[in-house]
């Protein structure tokens, strides 16, 4: 078994942050999401992966290595211009080879890993093994048709969805697959979809088999979904403290301190982490909150946000909530007559003042 995460695209639905950034790299609770596909593939005993990345940039084989961290081993596969999920797996042909795969968007975050989804695949004897999750709105995913407890068709993001499924980023194939994603024409979107694929299976007779995502599944392409995310795996966190916290301060609930963290006088109120380095001091820093690396917070207040590295939230008179700040980002105090709102922003940025 082997495993192919995708991790090219322009993340443009995530901007400013991933002009940047790949979207992939973006960490939810101080870690990039790619890393909990890899985790999630190493912990099923997976040892050969294979990353697509954008042909133009060295950004994730720069940050995850070799895959030795994780005792697997990692080969990268450029994608020249984005064409589609479908595209991507036909760029993976010589790696796999004969073998069985996981294909897994490494956007894509489940809780409990994939060892489950791997067993049944391979208990199930199916050619195609997909991951199916319910959803308030299937017509942003693709979507199986099921009838007598069989995918009969799948759509690709369907104007009216024929189940409340979403086809989840978690993908089981033997080899058939390549001769499914060498068949198909790109959509009306200009793009090989990974659902007609399937239903290409479909047609030519081959089992296309399903399992049900018990637990949470999220696809994070709208920063919403990041939110909501780092939300989730905050909340299955461990509390830990390596930093300093002194008596003035009170952590309540489920929080991570990570090393080198000074917090003073302050509450922080889990499920939080604080990343390395940092100081948070006559604070506030609410649930659902994943503060970066050496960012300061200093008499502010922080609440149900992903703050990156290296920030400064300075004297805010307000709560900063549902916020998501790239590196280096600073919000402070106005200083100075008149006494106004100031900003130095980037493109394609939003702010919500009151
Ligand atoms: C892609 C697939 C879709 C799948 C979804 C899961 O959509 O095309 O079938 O349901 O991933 O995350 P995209 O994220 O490219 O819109």
């Amino acid at each position: 078994m082997k495993a192919l995460i995708a991790s090219g695209g322009r993340g443009t639905r995530l901007r400013p942050i991933t002009h940047t950034r790949n979207k992939h790299l973006i960490p939810i609770a101080n870690k990039p999401i790619l890393h909990y596909a890899i985790e999630a593939a190493a912990m099923a005993g997976i040892t050969d992966i294979a990353i697509v990345i954008n042909a133009d940039s060295d950004e994730v084989p720069n940050a995850i290595g070799d895959g030795s961290r994780w005792g697997v081993r990692i080969t990268y596969i450029p994608q020249v211009t984005p064409g589609g999920l479908a595209q991507v797996v036909a760029l993976a042909e010589s790696f796999v080879g004969k073998d069985k795969f996981i294909f897994y968007l490494g956007d894509n975050m489940v809780v409990g890993g994939v060892q489950r989804f791997v067993d049944e695949f391979l208990k199930s004897g199916c050619n195609c093994f997909l991951t199916l999750s319910r959803v308030k709105d299937p017509e942003r995913f693709g979507v199986p048709e099921i009838r007598d407890g069989r995918i009969v068709s799948v759509e690709e993001k369907p104007k009216h969805p024929r189940s409340s499924y979403a086809v989840a980023g978690i993908y089981l194939y033997d080899h058939h697959i390549f001769e499914a994603v060498k068949a198909i024409t790109p959509s009306a979107r200009g793009e090989l979809e990974i659902s007609d694929a399937h239903q290409y299976l479909l047609d030519k007779g081959y089992t296309v088999g399903f399992t049900e995502i018990t637990g949470w599944w999220k696809d994070t392409g709208k920063p919403t979904d990041l939110l909501e995310a780092n939300r989730l795996v905050l909340d299955n966190m461990t509390p830990s403290n390596d930093g300093d916290v002194d008596e003035r301060s009170t952590l309540a609930g489920k929080v991570v301190v990570q090393k080198g963290a000074r917090i003073v006088n302050s509450v922080i109120r889990g499920p939080a982490i604080i990343g390395e380095g940092c100081v948070i001091e006559d604070s506030y820093i609410g649930p659902f909150s994943s503060i970066g690396s050496n960012t300061i917070v200093r008499r502010s207040e922080v609440e149900y946000s992903i703050i990156l590295r290296d920030c400064k939230i300075l004297n805010v008179g307000i709560r900063l909530e549902g916020s998501i700040l790239g590196n280096d980002v600073e919000i402070v105090e106005a200083v100075g007559k008149p006494l106004v709102h100031r900003f130095m922003i980037g493109d394609q940025s939003r702010v919500e003042v009151v």
